[in-house]
């Protein structure tokens, strides 16, 4: 089985959720504590074994590049100062040379279309797609979790998780053929169904490992859901086509930083994460909750 060495980070997108500040700042570097959304991204496809990372971007994300470029001048003042701790900070954003490529998505057609740029560089051999709006903390990182469970399978996963009805029609659903526990293999897959024609509560998180073929199939793909090009129909005709495709229900805690209410709520879980932080945080939290608990019962 060839190794999943390449993953397809789809950050094209405009971040109007987010203006005004994403007019000048792309979303995937709004920190997160102090990293940029991105660097969790980046550090999970490390972590899965990832060496080459393929960004699908667009106008305006020059950012994000300059992000990930290097920078000596920064690197020899924190030296000079003996800012080990910062040096060390920084690290990760370090990219080996030649180890992230860049493509742009002239048009915003949907997610399947920005993976579908990125064919060339992906080749002929297994692929993740990372969304890096989907923050996932967890003590094994999501994407190591698919690749361990993948190399038992082959074939094709997406990450899977229980939601609500009410909830459901914000993602692609799973058809559920059999329901291993943490393995589910899957009958197919529907982008944003409404509620009452979902086939399970089962969602699909921004985490995949798809075969070549799926990039193959994205190539014929008419726009779906939305109008746009959708990944969710390349993968259900990979279904479609007697491939295997599993759903893992992951170990880990969700956060959807492309809303505004989950990037607060992500802050907060991972600001009382940090050790640094965490007695501080906590304490103005719960002030600061009291406080509003008593402005609230005055003004009753
Ligand atoms: C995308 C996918 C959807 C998936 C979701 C996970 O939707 O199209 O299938 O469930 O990500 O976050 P988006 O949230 O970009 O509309």
């Amino acid at each position: 089985m060839q190794p999943v060495r390449k993953a397809v980070f789809p950050v094209a997108g405009l971040g109007t959720r987010f203006l005004p500040a994403t007019k000048a700042v792309p979303k995937e570097v709004l920190p997160l504590v102090d990293k940029p959304l991105i660097q969790y991204a980046i550090d999970e496809a490390r972590a899965a074994g990832i060496t080459d990372f393929i960004f699908v971007t667009a106008k305006g994300k020059s950012a994000l590049e300059d992000y990930f470029d290097s920078s000596p001048e920064l690197i020899r003042s924190l030296k000079a100062k003996g800012k080990t701790d910062l040096l060390k900070a920084i690290e990760p954003s370090n990219m080996a040379s030649g180890s992230i490529s860049y493509i742009r998505q002239q048009e915003a057609l949907g997610l399947g279309h920005a993976v579908w740029c990125a064919r060339h560089l992906v080749g002929d051999e297994p692929f993740a797609v990372i969304l890096p709006d989907d923050v996932i903390a967890a003590e094994t990182p999501v994407l190591r979790q698919m690749v361990d469970a993948y190399s038992e399978t082959s074939g094709n996963m997406v990450a899977a998780m229980q939601t609500v009805p009410s909830q459901i029609s914000n993602y692609g659903v799973i058809d559920v053929a059999e329901d291993h526990g943490r393995l589910v293999k899957m009958a197919g897959m529907v982008e944003k169904p409404p509620a009452d024609e979902a086939p399970s509560n089962l969602a699909v998180i921004g985490r995949y490992i798809l075969s070549p073929q799926v990039m193959r199939n994205l190539s014929a793909m008419k726009p779906g859901a939305g109008g746009e090009i959708q990944l969710t129909d390349a993968i259900a005709a990979e279904i479609a086509s007697g491939a295997n495709v599993y759903g893992l229900r992951f170990d880990g805690e969700r956060y959807d930083c492309g809303s505004k209410a989950g990037y607060l709520q992500a802050i907060v879980a991972f600001a009382l994460a940090r050790p640094d932080l965490a007695g501080e945080f906590r304490d103005f939290i719960t002030t600061t909750l009291a406080e509003a608990e008593t402005g609230a019962k005055a003004a009753e």
